[in-house]
């Protein structure tokens, strides 16, 4: 039996996302079907609409949520009906030379379901990030829902499915901040702040805040961050060397995705430290740096895939973190708003003052 749900469809590149019904086959091996209970509005998501990502319209949007597993497929012994989940984009193969050399945060081959999702007249959906969770119900692979304590709002846990554990897991498994370092975060949006929270966590004594909107800079003060910089009045790499006795912090997180913030981060780091690159630049952008900076300045430049992230150990971990009133993911949450809102939440993302839209279903 399949499934007629409403969902936020993206038809072309550039227009407006609309409702839509959609058709939700019944789960396969290997699959569960989710019932939806909440969805963060993502930048991924516009830029899936903008046609930055791929061509594969008619995309399926949304991929930050949480729900309860409606039904599962043959072979399926991880889920079970009934359980609370949140989805990720990294169901791990076991299979693949990354899994196979013990390293499967770096998987090549990630599960999504088989089947397609379409519209009414037999279009196949492309999900966002194998996800699609702007709809009523989602086909995904049972290895994309890790069961989690259903004591945990969906709005607020659903946000581990990407840019918040993006953030986190660039300071505690990428960037490996450990207790009494410092650390800088350049771009202070919602996968900044996380990392700022994820540094906290971690046991940092400095967490350097920087950004070009003092809005942004309030938000990751509250959040923890001991220093904050406006890098558009002062310059970020003096600031930072300032506050960390003029050497530069153990550990600066890149949030932006650009050149000019990445080299921020390569010279506001102290010799040997570390540079996390967790901001998605764009196909054209170049980046140029003395060859003998790289070498004498040392240490590791790193890149972090959706924060090195294994979804079975690090978001049971998180929720309890959460639970216990150590990870405040509810301050990431600005806004819930309905399925018909996410053009708005688009919207508003331009304006600075919104860390998450959050839809509820
Ligand atoms: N690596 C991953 O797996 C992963 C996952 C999710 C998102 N991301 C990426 O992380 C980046 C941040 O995402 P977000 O949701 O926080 O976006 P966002 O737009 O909410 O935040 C970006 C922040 O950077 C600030 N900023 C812009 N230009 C700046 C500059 N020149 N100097 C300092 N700050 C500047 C903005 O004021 C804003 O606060 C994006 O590139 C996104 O694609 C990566
Ligand atoms: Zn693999
Ligand atoms: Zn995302």
């Amino acid at each position: 039996m399949a499934h007629q749900v409403r969902a936020v469809v993206a038809r072309a590149k550039g227009a407006p996302v609309s409702l839509e019904t959609i058709i939700v086959p019944d789960p396969g091996p290997g699959e569960a079907l989710v019932k939806i209970e909440a969805c963060g509005v993502c930048h991924t998501d516009l830029h899936y609409r903008e046609g930055g990502i791929n061509d594969d319209f008619p995309f399926l949007l949304g991929h930050e949520a949480a729900g309860i597993v409606e039904s599962v497929g043959e072979g399926v012994t991880d889920v079970a009906p009934g359980d609370f989940v949140i989805l990720n984009w990294r169901a791990v193969c076991g299979q693949c030379r990354a899994c196979r050399r013990g390293r499967p945060q770096y998987c090549f081959n990630t599960h999504n379901a088989k089947q397609k999702m379409t519209l009414l007249d037999g279009t196949e959906l492309s999900p966002a990030l194998g996800i699609g969770a702007f709809a009523e119900k989602t086909l995904v692979a049972a290895g994309q829902c890790t069961k989690v304590d259903p004591a945990a709002s969906a709005a607020a846990v659903g946000l581990l499915g990407c840019g918040v554990m993006a953030g986190i897991g660039a300071a505690i498994n990428t960037g490996n901040v450990g207790r009494g370092d410092s650390v800088a975060v350049i771009g202070c949006g919602g996968v900044g702040d996380a990392a700022v929270v994820g540094s906290r966590l971690a046991g940092a004594a400095k967490i350097i805040a920087v950004d070009i909107d003092d809005r942004k800079l309030q938000t990751a003060k509250k959040l923890g961050a001991t220093h904050t910089v406006n890098s558009r009045d002062s310059d970020a790499v003096e600031a930072i060397r300032e506050l960390t006795g003029g050497f530069g912090a153990d550990v600066v997180i890149e949030a932006v995705g650009r050149p000019e913030t990445y080299q921020q981060a390569f010279y506001g780091r102290d010799l040997a430290g570390t540079v996390v690159l967790v901001g998605v630049p764009t196909p054209e952008m170049k980046l140029e740096l003395p060859l003998l900076d790289v070498f004498g300045r040392g240490g590791a430049l790193k890149s972090s895939w959706y924060g090195d992230c294994l979804p079975s150990r690090d978001f049971p971990m998180l929720v309890d973190l959460y639970l216990q009133g150590r990870l405040d993911l509810d301050a990431f949450v600005t806004e819930t708003i309905a399925l018909d809102e996410v053009e708005k939440a688009f919207e508003r993302m331009h304006g600075g003052d919104v860390l998450r839209s959050v839809v509820v279903l």
